[in-house]
């Protein structure tokens, strides 16, 4: 399938794999992009610059494909050494990088020096807009049902996408809520250029998290997500369990007054515990409402292959179909 994303990036199926925390190791991007979509390294999941390039390297050795790496600008305790990660992207030879969080304004001069493709992760039409007029080359634009951090404006994809494809003049994919070839043909009615997919991909045989966490993502229904930090306007989609709910309880309790110490045992330093180590209870970890939609654990080859023929089966029977031909 061609379309701006696809020649955007130089990748045959407008597929991307978004930075996941814990999760967008090497093995995974690599596999993505083997499988001629677009894997991503997350890159503040390497606790340093120097741990990031020997990541790059490792992904290298596992496939010559494009790969890019996520770099999430979000509100932290202690502010990361950005330029230093973008120097490792830089002499890592990676074209593409993925930003989220806050806006990436201040490093695209770094990036764009590089000719690095930059695409901007966005939950509105104008963060969209704005990424735009910054230099980025695409977006993601990222809907309410999303894994992670859906923002704090709660439109959905079906909303949001046609109100990007209206404003944007930069190619853009759909994300939050994709799961296969349905959501491919249906980002592309809705304007996308293409679909980007988080918690669908963690439960596939090569992303490198712990067993549990991917039976979990195939026994929870779109019913077990929950949103948390909403008073500190911090809004994450997680993955509900006993961590969460006593999170939620102490929201309620606390209200408008609640500070991130107040539930810092529900949320720091979860991730390790719970990719690595399968302690599923450790605390809040991101999870899309699309998990009600993950049945099996494939390879993401097979994933992939399976969402295109999907997709053009659906394209070319099911909706050509439905056309009266005269
Ligand atoms: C476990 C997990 C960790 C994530 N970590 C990050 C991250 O570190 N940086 C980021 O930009 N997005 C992160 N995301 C968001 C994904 O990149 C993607 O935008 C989102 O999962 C899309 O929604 P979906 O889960 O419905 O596919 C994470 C998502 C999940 C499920």
């Amino acid at each position: 399938m061609k379309t701006r994303i696809t020649e955007l990036f130089g990748i045959r199926h407008p597929i991307i794999q978004g930075g996941m925390h814990y999760v967008g190791l090497a093995e995974l991007a690599a596999a993505v992009s083997n499988a001629g979509g677009l894997g991503i390294i997350t890159g503040l999941t390497q606790k340093t610059p120097e741990l990031l390039a020997r990541e790059i390297r490792r992904c290298r050795d596992l496939t010559d494909q494009p790969i890019g790496v996520n770099l999430t600008f979000l509100p932290a305790f202690t502010s990361p050494p950005y330029p230093e990660y973008i120097a490792a992207i830089v002499e890592g030879g990676v074209k593409i990088v993925e930003t989220a969080g806050r806006s990436p304004e201040k490093y695209m001069p770094a990036l764009k020096a590089a000719g690095i493709k930059v695409i901007h992760k966005c939950t509105s039409v104008r963060h969209s807009l704005k990424a735009e007029s910054i230099g980025c080359d695409a977006v993601s634009v990222d809907g309410f049902e999303c894994g992670g951090h859906p923002g704090e404006d709660d439109v959905p994809n079906f909303i949001l996408l046609p109100r990007a494809a209206e404003a944007l003049k930069v190619p853009f994919v759909a994300s939050g809520g994709m799961a296969d070839g349905r959501s491919l043909v249906a980002a592309l009615a809705l304007g996308a250029d293409g679909m980007n997919m988080g918690t669908r991909f963690i439960a596939t045989q090569e992303a490198p998290v712990h067993p549990k966490v991917k039976q979990a993502l195939v026994e929870a229904t779109e019913l077990d997500t929950r949103l948390i930090m909403r008073a500190i306007r911090n809004t994450e989609r997680v993955l509900r369990n006993d961590a969460v709910d006593r999170l939620l309880e102490i929201e309620k309790e606390k209200g408008a007054a609640l500070k991130i110490d107040d539930i810092m045992e529900q949320v720091a330093g979860v991730y390790p515990r719970v990719m690595e180590k399968g302690d599923l209870d450790a605390g809040a970890w991101s999870c899309g409402m699309v998990v009600g939609l993950i049945h099996d654990v494939p390879t993401v080859r097979e994933l992939v292959e399976r969402t295109m023929r999907e997709a053009e089966a659906l394209i070319r029977g099911r909706l050509a179909g439905m056309l009266d031909d005269r």
